[in-house]
């Protein structure tokens, strides 16, 4: 097989990329490990920012996102019995708009698959090959066949635990990394939102976020232990504990119903840089990951692929490659203001592992803080719907 760009990974950012090379009249070759099904059905984040949600719409692919995505201009914060809301728009002119990553996804392959685009789903032993010669090799195994994808450049959109960042020599990226005392267990409802807007709620039993899908499914999260394992949490103690957690000012309610979908997600930050290494660019979760507080990572994921998509057409069309020599240093300062940004906000609103009553009151502080100052919600404003020029 032979394509101009190989793209290893069908997350978002990989098949986006696909789609907008295309658009620019690049070809590539999209391999993905899971199948079809198993992408689409992926349930994960939900928040797009503004800029994420105008990349889509100028790629052509805004009409269900405006049809079923519900734009937000606001969200709450909820903490020692009081509740405000941060109105990101009034604030920022700008808002985010909730949409399934899997409904990104989906429409994403199906425009793929309809511009006769090549996913190939299923592969098997990815590996990248001659990435510091002019024509890189991806090999991999599909349904008991060896294949090669010979191409000018090779994309590693394949996640954290992807192929890609290990076919860099050892010594060439350095790591930074934070792990979280804590994970966020992750349910699917068929239960109608007692909210307009997501909810952030700081609780001493631990933190708690209600998010929504659609009129009929809520999406909701609760800070659990790390060691902790989906049998200890059956639905009613999930219920109970959102009821604890949520339920603390007057008509703050969660509605229940049956559990379509729960698993428990490990919190930790990384960035990996440089974010490329001879013919090979790194993007997404394979090279940089923020803890979920402050909705980012499908956002960052996107953003890389913008500049990447910008990077391959000068070189295509103009033969310059001034842009993709850059790619790493102007994607790492978004990713840096995002890691920050998501830092602070998983560090305001979760209990820490060890009781420490100190830092449990500048929480509060930090959080009444953002209530009572204009400047300050500003900025948690403007981070949260995404900072344009970064
Ligand atoms: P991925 O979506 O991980 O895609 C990588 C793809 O590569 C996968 O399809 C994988 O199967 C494939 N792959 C892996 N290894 C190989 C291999 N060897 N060969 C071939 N293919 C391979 N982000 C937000 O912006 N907003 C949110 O609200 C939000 N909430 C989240 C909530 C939860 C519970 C979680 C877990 C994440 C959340 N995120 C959120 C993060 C977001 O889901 C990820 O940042 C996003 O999926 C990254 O996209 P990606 O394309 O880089 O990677
Ligand atoms: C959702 C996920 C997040 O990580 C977040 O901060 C807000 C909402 C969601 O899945 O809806």
């Amino acid at each position: 097989m032979r394509a101009q760009v190989g793209i290893v990974g069908a997350g978002p950012a990989g098949l986006m990329l696909s789609h907008l090379l295309h658009l620019r009249g690049i070809a590539s070759v999209v391999v993905e490990c899971r199948s079809r099904e198993y992408v689409e059905r992926r349930v994960r984040a939900g928040v797009l920012e503004q800029g994420s949600v105008d990349l889509l719409r100028e790629a052509g692919l805004g009409e269900r996102l405006t049809r079923e995505g519900a734009r937000h201009e606001g969200i709450e914060l909820r903490f020692a019995g009081e509740a405000y809301r941060v109105p990101m728009t009034e604030l920022t002119g700008r808002a985010i708009t909730v949409y399934g990553q899997q409904e990104v996804v989906k429409d994403l392959v199906a425009a793929r698959l309809s511009a006769g685009g090549e996913i190939v789903f299923e592969v098997d032993d990815v590996g990248l090959h001659g990435l510091d010669s002019e024509s890189p090799l991806i090999r991999f195994r599909h349904h008991g066949r060896e294949v090669k994808l010979r191409c000018d450049f090779v994309v590693g959109r394949d996640g954290s635990h992807g192929v890609s960042r290990g076919a860099v020599p050892d010594g060439v990226l350095t790591s930074y990394e934070r792990s979280y005392p804590f994970a966020w267990l992750g349910v699917l409802a068929a239960a109608a939102p007692a909210v307009d807007e997501l909810v952030y709620a700081h609780h001493e039993r631990g933190f708690a976020l209600y998010s929504l899908r659609s009129p009929e499914i809520s999406r909701l999260y609760l800070q659990v232990d790390p060691a902790e394992k989906l049998e200890e949490w059956p639905d009613e103690r999930i219920w109970s504990e959102l009821g604890t957690r949520l339920e603390t000012v007057p008509g703050g309610t969660v509605n229940t119903g049956p559990i379509l979908e729960k698993s428990i997600t490990p919190m930790r930050s990384v960035v990996v840089e440089p974010m490329q290494w001879r013919r090979l660019f790194l993007a997404g979760d394979a090279v940089h990951i923020v803890p979920p507080t402050g909705a980012k990572g499908m956002n960052l994921a996107l953003a890389d692929v913008a500049l990447l998509g910008e990077a391959f057409a000068d070189w295509y069309t103009y033969g310059r490659d001034g842009l993709l020599r850059d790619y790493s240093r102007t994607a790492l300062r978004r990713v840096w203001r995002a890691q920050h940004f998501s830092w602070w906000m998983t560090s305001m609103l979760h209990r820490l592992d060890r009781h420490d009553p100190y830092e449990q009151q500048l929480q509060l502080s930090t959080l009444r803080y953002v209530a009572s100052s204009r400047s300050y919600a500003t900025s948690l404003a403007e981070n949260y719907v995404g900072l344009p020029n970064v």
